[in-house]
């Protein structure tokens, strides 16, 4: 069974697909992200699936995306931002590379607050993600081996510290 290289977390629009595929070109591997493989696999929008069954429902899909990716995945996977929420898929990270790509709050709401397609967060954008960020920021430490800030940076600056605090040689 492969391994991925390095697992990506943390919250939604803190950058992991941008970052992922600039890691998977560096590093000469491929790109896997989970919301794409659940896209794929059900031929609906993840909004769509939220709508029409729920969060639980979408939840237990991207166990088995996460699941899936972890064993024939060995280059960089991006996984969902709610992922970690799931006992099982933190245990199964337990014992990977894993990189959480953190944001404060202020710049969560600066990146995301205006976004239209977040209608989560579309009211009182800066209370949601304090809420958001309270409950899960724990589970992200828990699974990561290595943290990187992403305040202020570019994607090109997030990309080299997490190559960095891996100490991963380029291809
Ligand atoms: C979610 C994050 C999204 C997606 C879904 C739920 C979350 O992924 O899986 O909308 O609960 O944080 P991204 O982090 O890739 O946006």
């Amino acid at each position: 069974m492969s391994a991925p290289l390095i697992v990506l977390v943390g919250p939604m629009g803190v950058g992991k697909s941008t970052v992922g595929r600039m890691l998977a070109e560096r590093l000469g591997v491929g790109y896997r992200d989970t919301d794409e493989d659940i896209v794929t696999e059900q031929g609906r929008t993840i909004a769509d699936i939220f709508v029409e069954e729920g969060e639980p429902a979408f939840r237990a899909i991207e166990k088995r995306a996460v699941q899936t990716a972890l064993a024939e995945h060995d280059g960089i996977l991006a996984l969902g931002g709610g992922a970690v929420l799931d006992d099982d898929t933190r245990a199964l990270l337990a014992g990977q590379r894993v990189v959480y790509l953190s944001m404060d709050v202020e710049e969560a709401v600066r990146r995301t607050g205006l976004n239209v397609a977040r209608p989560l967060l579309a009211v009182n954008p800066r209370k949601q993600w304090r809420e958001l960020m309270e409950a899960r920021r724990h589970l992200y430490e828990e699974v990561a081996t290595a943290v990187v800030a992403t305040d202020g940076c570019t994607p090109e600056e997030v990309t080299q510290a997490a190559l960095d605090s891996l100490e991963l040689k380029e291809a």
